[in-house]
């Protein structure tokens, strides 16, 4: 017995779980081809990133796997030349997320579809969810605050089937603070036919983060993450809406409350950033991580955390099919 959901129909692949595609250089090849090769699906998070590197980082993965994969793009953040570069490699699956209001959906998913890619869009409101399911989207990827990076305000455990029932009968995957088999199986009743995981992730052999960043999901118990934007005000990027989930680190405690003073040093910040993440130091860097932290015990491969999930997941759900009584 094998546990098999319209998704895995859909993108041709074993086990409905999926790397989420998460940028500034949080997942890297060797990372998706891991998670592709388990039977998941991998996704590379390309935002912002030169065409001939998406070139090379994609002949990596090909070179690593046969399987599905994906690419990622944060939409408000790519014009139609960021969209042509990676739909150049006719990936598998084209995932995007976070686009302006102003922008039209719908001629970019028919541009991914003419490519041969199926349209896998993120929204963390009803709002955004009926947009990307009007605009031709295939698979709508419902994430919920819970999440780690950029995320709304509303928990997984509402968002997830008010979008199930408001979109079906297409695909929805859910997303947001979710680390474990048990999980899986909650997803898949509350209607999803699949999960995405970040933080999950994040905390593996194949993941780039420094060391010290990693351990700090591993010794986490979930309650020391917030909605903050000040690594985004250092940085001066201003997303369509989105709160940032990050670790309340040396850096948060040390700015908060001081968007003034933020605001005016704010290069000086961003170069400690970049420099906390270069000398491996986890209390000073932006570690976007999300609640799920709190079941993360360990950084395993990500073949481990895969196979563990599906077969967690599995047996979850024989187990509930025994409650059931004539
Ligand atoms: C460091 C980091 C970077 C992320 N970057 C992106 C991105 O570029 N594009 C995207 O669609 N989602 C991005 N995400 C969101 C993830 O794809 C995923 O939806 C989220 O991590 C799910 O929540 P979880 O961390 O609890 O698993 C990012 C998440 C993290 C933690």
């Amino acid at each position: 017995m094998s546990l098999r959901t319209r998704l895995t129909e859909r993108l041709g692949i074993e086990h409905p779980v999926i790397l989420g595609g998460m940028g500034s250089g949080a997942t890297v090849p060797s990372m998706v081809a891991a998670v592709s090769n388990a039977g998941g699906l991998g996704v590379l998070g390309v935002s912002r990133v030169p065409p001939e590197r998406i070139a090379a980082q994609v002949e990596e993965i090909r070179a690593s796997t046969d399987r599905p994969f994906g690419l990622n793009l944060l939409l408000f953040a790519s014009d139609e030349g960021a969209v042509e570069a990676v739909l150049a490699h006719r990936p598998p699956v084209f995932s995007s997320a976070w686009a302006w209001p102003h922008q039209d959906l719908r001629p970019i998913f028919e541009r991914a579809h003419a490519a041969g890619a199926l349209v896998m869009h993120m929204v963390s409101t009803l709002e955004e969810a009926r947009r990307a399911a009007a605009a031709g989207a295939d698979l709508v990827v419902a994430q919920g605050t819970e999440g780690g990076g950029h995320v709304g305000t509303l928990a997984g455990m509402v968002l997830v089937p008010m979008v199930v029932r408001a979109l079906a009968p297409l695909p929805v995957i859910a997303a947001g603070g979710i680390a474990t088999g048990a999980q899986l199986a909650a997803a898949l009743m509350l209607g999803a036919e699949g999960v995405l995981l970040g933080t999950r992730f994040l905390a593996t052999s194949e993941s780039p983060w420094p060391p010290s960043f990693k351990r700090a999901i591993v010794e986490s118990d979930g309650h020391d993450t917030e909605l903050t934007e000040i690594p985004d005000v250092a940085k001066g990027a201003v997303w369509p809406g989105a709160f940032d989930r990050a670790r309340r680190n040396r850096l948060i405690a040390e700015w908060s409350g001081r968007g003034h003073e933020l605001r005016r040093r704010r290069a000086e910040v961003a170069e400690a950033i970049a420099r906390a993440y270069a000398q491996d130091d986890a209390e000073h860097g932006e570690l976007n991580f999300g609640q799920a932290a709190g079941l993360i015990d360990a950084i395993e491969p990500c073949a481990e955390v895969v196979a563990r999930m599906v077969a967690e997941a599995e047996a979850r759900l024989a187990a509930a099919a025994t409650m059931l009584r004539a």
